[in-house]
This record gives C-alpha cells, structure tokens and sequence, in this order.
C-alpha cells in the first residue's frame, strides 16, 4: 500500500456540487477555473446528498453514527484515518479514487487552556486551538491535502498560489508529495524568511514580485488564465472544505458542546468563511445543537472586512491598502469576504481591529503560556481583549481562539520585541516602549563563568520570583 493509499475504497461517494455563492449557477467539477462560469463570483461545495428521506445524512449517515466512527477511526492505522482532515471525509467532497489523497497527516491539532491569557483578557475559560501545529506548521495544511488532492485528481501539472507565505510553504509541500510543480507568487521583501525557505526546500518555482499581495493575486489571475495551471489560493473551494475540519475536530475535542466565541485572525478571509461554513454545516446535521460566535479580528492597517462591516454594513468591500508587521495578513483586498459576511451574520459573531502593539503584546502573552504563534494569530487575543471590554464577550463565556501559524514561522518578529528593536523609528516607539518592556527578554551576552550566571539567575529570581526556581 502507498503512503497515501486508503483502505477506505468501499466509501459511498459523498454527493457534492459546486455552486456559485452569488447566482446559485452550478460550477463544474473538475474545471481549471475555481470561479463562475456565468458571473464570476466565487464558488461554494454544497451537498444536496445530505438531504434524505430519513432526514439529514452525511455518508448516509447519522449524528449519533457519524461520531462514533469518526472517534473508531483515531486508532486505525490507515493513512486517511490518520489525517484530522480526511478523518472526516463524509462531511467532505469524495474523490473518484481515495488513492488520489495527498496527506502529510495534517489536522489533530491540540486544544491548549491559556490560563494567564485568560485573566489577561478577563475571561475565565480560554482556549487556543493551535492550526500552526500542523505538518507545515500552519493552518493551510488542511485546505491543502483536499485542494492538492482535487488537483491530482483532475491531472494538472503545474499548482500556483500568490501568498503571504505560508500557502506557499503548504502549497510546495503538498505538490512535492503529490508529484506535481508548484509556482508561488509572493510579495518581495514583505514574507519571513522561515516561510520563503520552506517553499524552497519543498522544490516550489518562487518568484518575488515588486509588488504586494494584491499585486500578486491580480498577475496570478492573469497567469492561470493564460497556462495550464491550476489556482490553489482560498478561493479555490476545495481548500475551505479541508479548512473546515478544523471547526470539526475542535467540536469533537469538547464533546460536541459548542464554545460560546471561535475567534479567528482575518486575511484574505478563506479561513473564517470555511471555520463558519463548518459550523453552520454541523448544526444542519445535528452534530451541534447550537451555533458559537464566529469573530473575526484583524490588524488596524489591513482592516478591509472591518471597515467593510462599519461602512457598508457587509454589502460593499472596501478595500485598503494594506500595512502591517503581521505580514501574514497584510492584505487590503480580501477574496473571500462575501463568504466571511455570510458566517458572521448567521452566527452573531463580529468584527474588530487590533494595533500594531497590542499585536505585538498579545503575542508575547501567548508565548508566556508556553504555547507561541506568529503575529498574525495574536490577532485573536488582543481582539478578545477589546470584544470583553464592550461587554460583546461575558467573563463567563468559553472562547476558543484559533491560532493559525506557528511561532517558528516569524522569529525575526520574535526577537525584535525582545531587543526592544520592533517599534524602533516608529510612530509607536514610545507607546511600545511603555506597554511591552516588562515583558522583553533580551537575550545576554556573558563571560563563560559560573559565577556570571548565578548573579543573572538571581537578578532574575528577585525581578520576577513568579515561580519558585525547583
Ligand atoms: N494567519 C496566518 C498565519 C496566515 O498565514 C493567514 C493567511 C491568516 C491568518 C489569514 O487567513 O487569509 O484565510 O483569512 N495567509 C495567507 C497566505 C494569505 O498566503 O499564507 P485567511
């Protein structure tokens, strides 16, 4: 048997379309273009199947049956039981031959209580699902096994993606699994460089282009639609439904029993559009009894679907243009933002916008839990923050905040803050200077002596005796 070859051939294929978000016209499957044919806008996999005469069934299957096998199959050795993702797969698109799957065992991700975030905020249960735990080290792995698959499957050569970073790094990864090429677009100068070396090792062609995000996707289009190349960003469909396992597999952890707020961090918006997509999914087949609050938090400078929401009431995208050190999701025109409008409306969930500081400061709360992430996850805290003081977040409510990158990806960010090097030259100096020194860790530079160490360790003990030294 094949890394990716499944013993799961005997699966009912689960019956799904692609259908346009805006005129309902249904997309091919299959198809290079990931958008309508009729009017251009984005499309969505639907599952008519579900809708049976014994009421609704995923895989021909009930709730209570559908968990029950999804919780058989964490100890089965088969590689698409070993996926979080495919784990999953009657709430998936099914491919024509589950050989085809290209996993690296993404998903299973774990669900961290932060303690000292939690009293940080003022709320009494916080959790943090980590997506940046994942093979490539953040949450595009599970849209990428389930787009990377559907692309083998319809036999293109060449995948491509424009990127702030970490699409590109999943996106190589996969490709390289599945035998395919990969060509990245990113923005010069503008990615870290723990992402750029990443879709290098994994073989990707990687352009930097003299432009930004945006600038990338518009050449993009133009390149997919002038070569045989098949388009792996978020708006690929395909890549939301892997992105919506998620949202399952965290359900799962809680028994089922829904957090009162999911916070996610917003970009270019496909993972909060397939994070609600998911839920709002689960509660039609009666997995979940009722809907969390889905928020979605981004930076003061890429603050597209905020000002959105503000202005326009979720009808019309502002676009912006984009600045952030939470490079990310320093994006000003976010592709998927009907479909983040339609989950926030259907779960009562909001928006908000968060400084450059409280950015910085939020990550380094996350850090001091033991847990990590890059700038673009704190996003979810310091919005929480603000969410309790306007009372949108009780102190009694359970939220889960999804932290989407791994700390590894931005160390450059990482040790910047604690040489009190990140604000330097900005507006912001002096603000930073006051809020983040009592959390600044700059590392020393000693003569090789006991003795100079044992004086730092008891400096350190009588500036922070938090903890006993044992
Ligand atoms: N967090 C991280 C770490 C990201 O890499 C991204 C997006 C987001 C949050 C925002 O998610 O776009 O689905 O709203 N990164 C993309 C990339 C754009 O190219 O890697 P989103």
């Amino acid at each position: 048997m094949t890394d990716h070859a499944a013993s799961a051939s005997k699966l009912e294929p689960g019956v799904s379309q692609l259908r346009c978000i805006a005129c309902a016209a249904v997309g091919e499957s299959g198809a290079k273009s990931v958008r309508c044919a009729q009017c251009g806008d984005l499309l969505e996999v639907v599952f008519p199947g579900w809708n049976t005469s014994a009421g609704m069934r995923a895989g021909g299957l009930d709730a209570a049956a559908l968990k029950q096998l999804w919780l058989q199959r964490r100890t089965s050795p088969n590689a698409l039981d070993e996926s979080g993702v495919w784990r999953f797969r009657e709430i998936l698109p099914a491919l024509n031959d589950w050989n085809q799957v290209i996993t690296l065992r993404e998903g299973n991700t774990p669900l961290y209580q932060l303690p000292s975030c939690g009293r940080a905020a003022g709320v009494e249960r916080l959790f943090a699902k980590h997506q940046g735990m994942n093979p490539t080290g953040s949450f595009k792995d599970t849209g990428m096994t389930a787009a990377a698959s559907f692309a083998r499957q319809g036999g293109f050569r060449w995948v491509a993606c424009a990127s702030t970073g970490n699409t590109s790094a999943s996106m190589a990864a996969y490709a390289a699994r599945a035998g395919m090429r990969s060509l990245v677009l990113i923005p010069q100068g503008q990615i870290t460089w723990g992402k750029l070396s990443q879709a290098l090792d994994y073989g990707a062609v990687t352009c930097q282009l003299k432009t930004d995000f945006d600038g990338c996707m518009r050449v993009l289009d133009e390149v997919v639609e002038r070569m045989p190349v098949y388009l792996l960003n978020s708006v690929n469909p395909y890549r939301l439904e892997g992105q919506k396992t998620a949202a399952v597999e965290l359900l799962e952890r809680l028994d089922w029993q829904p957090p009162d707020h999911i916070i996610v961090p917003g970009g270019n918006l496909g993972n909060s559009s397939a994070i609600g997509k998911a839920l709002l999914e689960m509660k039609e087949l009666g997995l979940i009894a009722r809907l969390p609050k889905l928020s979605v938090i981004q930076a003061e400078g890429a603050n597209a679907l905020v000002r959105t929401m503000r202005e326009t009431g979720g009808k019309k995208l502002i676009p912006v243009h984009a600045e952030t050190m939470a490079t990310a999701i320093k994006i000003g025109s976010p592709a998927s933002w009907k479909k983040a409008v339609r989950v926030l409306e259907a779960t009562g969930g909001t928006v908000e916008q968060v400084s450059e500081v409280e950015i910085a400061l939020a990550k380094a709360e996350i850090g001091a839990d033991g847990i990590g992430c890059e700038p673009a996850s704190a996003v979810t805290l310091a919005g929480l923050k603000k969410l309790v003081q306007q009372g949108f977040v009780k102190k009694n409510e359970s939220v889960v905040l999804i932290l989407t990158g791994n700390l590894l990806k931005d160390p450059d960010f990482t040790l910047k803050f604690h040489r009190g090097d990140l604000f330097a030259g900005t507006e912001h100096e002096e603000e930073a200077a006051a809020v983040l020194s009592p959390r600044q860790r700059a590392p020393m530079v000693l003569d090789a002596s006991a003795n100079a160490v044992v004086k730092v360790l008891e400096y350190a003990e009588q500036s922070d005796p938090r903890r006993p030294l044992s």
